[in-house]
Parts: C-alpha cells; structure tokens; sequence
C-alpha cells in the first residue's frame, strides 16, 4: 500500500492498444540485467538504433543516467536498489502503455527485485535478458575503472565484488556476452521480437 490516500485510478482514453494499432507493432520492456560491464547498456542501444531506423517506437533507460536524475537520492544499498528497480519498473510500464518498445539497462541483481516487476506486466509484455558474462571478464574490461575502486575498497557494496548478482531464474533470452558480437545479439533480440509478434 502507498502513502497517498484518496486517489481515484483514471483510465486513459486512448488505450495502449490504440497506441500499439497505430505504431504498427506491440510494445514491451527488454529488462537487460547483468553484472556492470557485461554490454546492458551497449547492446541495449545498439537494439534502439535498429529499432529507430526502422521506424519503430522505442527508448533505452540506462542504470548510469536515471540514478543522475531520478532515483539521485538512492544509493547502492540493497533497499535502494530494490527501490531503483521498482521505480524503473513503473517508468517502463508507463513506456509500454505508451506503445514503446522500452529496453532497461540496469544491473537489477536481486531476483526478487526482477521478478516484482515481471508481475507489474502483462504476460509477454516483460522479456527478460540475461547477459551472461564471467566477473573476470567484465573486470578486465572495467570501462570505468570500478572494479579497481571496489578491489582497493574505495567503492562499497560493489556487484560482483561485496555485494551479490543473483543469476536470472528463468530469463527470456540469455546472450552470451563474452562470445557473441553485438551485431549477433541484436539480431537475437529481433528474432524473439519477431516470433513473438511483437514485430513484424
Ligand atoms: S542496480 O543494482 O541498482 O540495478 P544500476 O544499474 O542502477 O544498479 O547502476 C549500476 C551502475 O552504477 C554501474 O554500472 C556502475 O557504473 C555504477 N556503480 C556505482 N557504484 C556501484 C556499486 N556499488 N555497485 C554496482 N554499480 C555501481
């Protein structure tokens, strides 16, 4: 239960469905999630740039630029970022009913976190992406220079280092992150999209 009282649901005029007749495709959440470093965010705009040249709707949310704004008041503690994840979830709800295609690049390390927002959405409209990579690997990336920072015990409660990634359960597609380009997990992406006529 929230802490407003009094508040009246609205149902909107024009109805998602509307919106997704008019797009020409259905909309959805591509939930990436995967230790930092693994390509969330690379692979989640390599997918919009697709997605727009083919005059699709569609629009990333990125882990990095929604805590500047947003969620600037949660930290990396296990609360907050079952609060972050819950947040992002209903922004992405709210990019679904407006007949996007929204790709999420977030950590999300908590399969309980996950799975609170699977249950935000209607059945198919959540498609979850594992991006399955080796802590060595995303470490020796380290493309900001964070898993120095958490070794040296700068940075606390850092993913993969002191503090846990659950590995997904049951995720949609798993994209192996280490051997396959981003052009071959584009095109991963969409072919799921396209068998589950989400487009066309
Ligand atoms: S999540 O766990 O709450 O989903 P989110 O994706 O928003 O994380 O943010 C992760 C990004 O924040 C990482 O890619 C990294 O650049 C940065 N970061 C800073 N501190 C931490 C930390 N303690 N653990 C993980 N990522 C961190």
């Amino acid at each position: 239960m929230g802490k407003s009282s009094h508040i009246v649901w609205h149902d909107t005029l024009v109805t998602k469905n509307d919106r997704r007749f008019r797009n020409g495709h259905k909309s959805c959440v591509l939930w990436f999630t995967g230790l930092s470093g693994s390509g969330k965010s690379s692979l989640a705009n390599a997918l919009d740039i697709e997605l727009f040249h083919q005059g699709l709707n569609s629009y990333v949310l990125d882990g990095d630029n929604i805590r500047h704004g947003l969620n600037s008041d949660l930290s990396f503690k296990a609360e907050d970022r079952k609060e972050n994840v819950r947040r992002i979830g209903e922004v992405a709800k709210l990019f679904v009913d407006s007949g996007q295609i929204v790709s999420s690049a977030f950590i999300s390390p908590f399969e309980e976190d996950r799975q609170l927002v699977r249950n935000m959405f209607d059945q198919g409209e959540y498609i979850e992406i594992f991006m399955d990579c080796p802590l060595y690997v995303c470490e020796e990336r380290d493309p900001k220079g964070l898993y120095k920072k958490a070794r040296m015990g700068e940075i606390s409660n850092f993913t993969g280092i002191s503090s846990p990634y659950e590995v997904p359960y049951d995720p949609e597609i798993v994209i192996e992150a280490d051997k396959m380009t981003i052009e071959e997990s584009v095109n991963i992406i969409l072919a799921y999209l396209k068998e589950h006529k989400i487009i066309f």
